[in-house]
């Protein structure tokens, strides 16, 4: 390969707003969100690549899913869509009661501090007029709007960061290579037109939108793994110059990242410290499924103890919404985001820029994690009545227990454990705050 690549240059200390934010939203919305289906089999890193592919839970990848012969997906598409081609949805595609502010005012109501919408999935269509797309994007078709400036401008004037996804790794829609069907490692472009294609592609996302995540998905082409025009060290220079409080992913099959990535139960050897995100979506898929039901969603309680459960390790959590095709979020995503807003409304402090607990041990029963700040630690407790548990006594001051919501705590201390009667309205989890010693 041509000059070998000094990654470490790239070495820097990632902006540290973004390991402070602890929560933000993915959105995946496309042309998928118009057929929204695949079937609920489980999350990912749960199932075989063999059993994964040909029922992938995953709606973004219906392009690929009814490309695999004998699928149910493929079934599916014969049967409600007659077989169709896949670009027909891009027209069938509307979002006619897209409003971006109420996206984002629900967004920063949740407590998210980031946005990260897709800007050009697998199966290729740009949801910007990106360069080289020709007509294949949202401007001049479907929605007939640069959803990327909308979903900016909105999110920006709701106080909240705004970042990109882009799958520089799989483009359906410019290799005629098999489906994906039995493997992860996944079979890819990566020609010097297709570098240059991606670049371009990047580079103009920065100009027009400054964001400040670029989450590249998959892999980068690797024809730009080398240093010279069109690059991806040269891409690398000028985010950082343009955006210097921005930071990439690590999905770019080269050394050099600002943060790993987790995704439901897949590569969690990331989350053991550093700069890290685990993504998932509220239910089994990103994009908009419509088989999905609330047995597959996570509800307050599940949401919670998996954001909970990241921030006291000192992770993020990217929680994935997938708008319909007309661009309503649906009910139960809805829901869920709102009953997260009530909680954080009371206990954020406990959250944004916390740091994991020294010397306070995680517990199951009952369900108990902690998150620290300068001087002050926080129990995040899922239980109701008397509940039992540890607190080394030579850590914390008693008396300057309390609910966030400011009402006081009545404790009994035992050894290195206390009992607190925990009262049920102050919400799914209780959040009691303690001064250290
Ligand atoms: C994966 C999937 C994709 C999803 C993404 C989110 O790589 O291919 O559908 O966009 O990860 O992390």
């Amino acid at each position: 390969m041509a000059d070998a690549v000094k990654w470490e240059r790239f070495e820097r200390s990632a902006p540290e707003w973004f390991a402070n934010a602890r929560f933000g939203i993915f959105i995946h919305w496309g042309a998928y969100s118009v057929p929204a289906w695949g079937e609920p089999v489980g999350e990912l890193g749960t199932l075989d690549a063999k059993d994964w592919f040909p029922h992938n839970p995953y709606a973004e990848w219906y392009f690929n899913t009814i490309r695999i012969e004998g699928s149910p997906a493929q079934k599916h598409h014969q049967q409600v869509h007659g077989g169709a081609p896949y670009d027909d949805f891009l027209d069938q595609w509307k979002a006619e009661k897209f409003d971006p502010k109420a996206w984002a005012e629900l967004f920063a109501y949740a407590g998210a501090q980031y946005v990260i919408p897709t800007t050009k999935h697998h199966d290729g269509i740009a949801l910007w007029q990106a360069p080289g797309t020709g007509t294949r994007n949202t401007v001049n078709r479907g929605p007939k709007r640069d959803l990327i400036a909308d979903i900016s401008s909105a999110v920006r004037a709701a106080g909240l960061r705004f970042g990109v996804y882009y799958s520089g790794g799989l483009d359906w829609s410019i290799t005629d290579l098999p489906p994906h069907s039995a493997e992860y490692e996944l079979e890819r472009p990566s020609d010097a037109a297709y570098s240059m294609y991606c670049y371009e592609h990047v580079v103009d996302l920065i100009d027009k939108y400054k964001p400040e995540v670029i989450f590249n998905d998959i892999n980068w082409p690797d024809f730009s793994k080398r240093e010279g025009e069109y690059s991806l060290p040269a891409l690398f220079d000028y985010y950082y110059e343009k955006v210097p409080t921005g930071l990439v992913n690590d999905r770019w099959g080269v050394p050099h990242s600002d943060y790993k990535t987790s995704e439901y139960k897949m590569n969690l050897h990331v989350e053991d410290g550093g700069v890290w995100e685990n993504n998932r979506g509220v239910g089994y898929s990103f994009g908009y499924n419509q088989v999905e039901t609330a047995e597959h969603y996570l509800d307050i309680s599940k949401l919670l103890h998996h954001l909970l459960d990241i921030v006291s390790r000192g992770g993020n959590l990217l929680l994935n919404v997938g708008p319909t095709a007309s661009g309503e979020i649906p009910e139960l995503q809805q829901k869920v985001l709102r009953q997260l807003g009530d909680w954080m409304k009371v206990n954020s402090r406990a959250i944004y820029g916390t740091h994991p607990a020294e010397g306070f041990a995680p517990s199951e029963s009952p369900w108990v994690r902690w998150t620290a700040v300068d001087g002050e630690v926080f129990a995040h407790i899922e239980s109701a009545g008397a509940t039992k548990f540890a607190v080394p006594a030579k850590l914390v001051k008693d008396a300057s227990a309390k609910y966030l919501n400011g009402e006081s705590v009545d404790l009994k201390r035992d050894g290195d454990s206390i009992t607190i009667d925990i009262k049920p309205q102050v919400g799914p989890v209780a959040v009691i705050s303690f001064q250290l010693n």
